[in-house]
């Protein structure tokens, strides 16, 4: 199993400290543009964001960050709910890509914000597995953040590029097995979904992979089209239409049932994998200590953005939904939050994988 530190790990050092240098920088940035809002807001007699006035929530841009690179699947799931919420609050939502470290440099970014209902966190199953992945984590997840309600759960599917040899699951575990040095394994990071899956699926077919970490799956998808990368698990957010489309292959869904949208993609069940299954959950988080007027406000629009029909029917053609109605709440969503990091902490612990 290969980890950051493992030096059979094919990515180069050098690609390692460049995302490490890219963190320091970003957070160095970040603590720059929040000095310079406060001086700005100092000078103008404006509030400094800590005492914002929940009752006229939002007077200025709602900040949405998203953790992974433009146009990966959290990206698309961010920019399709943005509208209908800024609708429904009367106000404009920013969609930012803070990029880094498997989703974590974002998710620091915000729980180090002002808790003003400005700056919102989209993140995903990732919020679960950071804290086993990262053990100098510098936040925490259930204490550093206010949960607003769970948006979708969607499926993550294996495909291979174009040109890539297997056209089966079965032949590419063979193929994987026959060729461990050179066959090469797109994600997004240590933390990212897309790591997640890999990482499971070392675990039930015993091969290690070799992992070539981008900012997001976006990025990934691009050079997996090009033929430069072999094969990745990703969500059907990011791959339904090019499967349908016949862009690249199509190995397995990792749910217990075929998708909707994919009638003709097997499940990993159905390939042999019956442990190999995961669904990437999304949810939407501010800093703690943000005032519960802004919360609510917050929630009530995720909830008009959900039963959107726009929404419900994109999302449909991407292979996913909205969660239902009684999953939407900040209780709900936290409560998944605490039994994912149960859920996956033994599983990486046992696959002995860290990011440090
Ligand atoms: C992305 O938005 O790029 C993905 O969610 C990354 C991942 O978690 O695999």
């Amino acid at each position: 199993m290969l980890g950051f530190g493992d030096p059979e790990l094919s990515v180069d050092r050098e690609d390692v400290d460049t995302m490490e240098d890219r963190f320091v920088r970003r957070r160095t940035l970040g603590a720059s543009i929040a000095t310079a809002a406060l001086v700005l807001a100092a000078c103008q007699g404006g509030d400094d964001g800590g005492g914002a006035d929940a009752g006229n929530y939002p007077e200025s841009p709602i900040t949405f960050i998203v953790p992974f690179a433009t146009g990966g699947p959290t990206d698309t799931v961010t920019r399709l709910i943005a509208d209908p919420m800024a609708a429904e609050l009367g106000g404009e939502i920013v969609v930012q890509n803070v990029e880094g470290a498997g989703g974590t440099v974002a998710a620091d970014q915000v729980a180090n914000a002002e808790p003003d209902g400005y700056t919102v966190l989209m993140h995903h199953i990732g919020m679960s597995t950071a804290p086993t992945l990262y053990p100098d984590l510098a936040y925490d997840p259930l204490e550093d953040f206010e949960m607003i309600g769970l948006v979708t759960e969607v499926p993550m599917t294996f495909i291979g590029s174009p040109e890539f040899e297997p056209s089966t699951m079965e032949e590419l575990i063979a193929y994987v097995g026959d060729n461990l040095d050179t066959v090469t394994y797109a994600n997004a990071g240590v933390g990212a979904a897309s790591q997640l899956c890999g990482l499971l699926f070392e675990t039930a077919t015993g091969l290690d992979l070799t992992e070539v970490p981008y900012e997001g799956t976006g990025p990934a998808m691009d050079d997996l089209l090009g033929n430069q990368v072999d094969f990745m698990c990703d969500q059907t957010t990011n791959t339904a239409e090019r499967i349908l489309g016949g862009e690249v292959q199509a190995y397995a869904v990792t749910t217990p049932d075929r998708v909707e949208a994919l009638p003709d993609v097997p499940t990993t069940d159905e390939e042999g994998l019956a442990d190999l299954q995961v669904s990437v959950w999304h949810g939407l988080y501010v800093p703690a200590g943000t005032p519960q007027e802004v919360i609510d406000a917050l929630n009530s629009a995720l909830k008009v953005a959900l039963a959107d029909e726009t929404v419900i029917s994109r999302m449909g053609e991407l292979g996913t939904a909205p969660v239902p109605e009684d999953r939407t709440t900040p209780e709900a969503h936290r409560e998944l939050l605490e039994a994912q990091i149960e859920l996956w902490r033994p599983i990486i612990e046992e696959a002995g994988v860290t990011a440090s």
